[in-house]
């Protein structure tokens, strides 16, 4: 049954038609994020090119805010560089969605935590292919 909160049409409409849903194939980076208060779960995904976000997907069960906030991150990140989408707060995809219900703010902390989750693991993952790559010189000519 729909919750019975005071969503925005943005929401909603988001939560109906929620975009980027799914996997994604070959991602550079994957945040998985849990909110302890409600047991939610969301999983995004992102794929990079030079130093830009061009793709982004997400797997969420939770509520109405979580997905409309899922939906609402994916759509926002695309297209920023690494450094911006690290200062897209839950506030900002809450305001984008025209607000959430205050009870439901904690939801969108899922999203920004995602979001910043699935970037620290493509950070990491780039770091270990750099140190893969460096690895060869540190080895002493015979
Ligand atoms: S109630 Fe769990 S994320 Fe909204």
């Amino acid at each position: 049954m729909m919750e019975n909160f005071n969503y925005s049409q943005k929401v909603m409409e988001h939560f109906m038609n929620p975009r980027n849903v799914g996997e994604m194939e070959d991602p550079d980076g994957v945040g998985t994020v849990g909110n302890p208060m409600c047991g939610d779960v969301m999983r995004l995904y992102i794929k990079v090119e030079g130093d830009r976000i061009v793709d982004a997907r997400f797997k969420t069960f939770g509520c109405a805010a979580a997905v409309a906030t899922s939906s609402m991150v994916t759509e926002m990140v695309k297209g920023k560089t690494i450094e911006e989408a690290l200062k897209i707060s839950n506030r900002a995809v809450a305001e984008a969605l025209e607000g959430l219900p205050p009870i439901k703010m904690h939801c969108s902390v899922l999203a920004e935590e995602a979001l910043k989750a699935a970037i620290e693991d493509y950070l990491r993952r780039s770091k270990d292919e750099g140190d893969r790559r460096v690895q060869p010189s540190h080895k002493h000519p015979l």
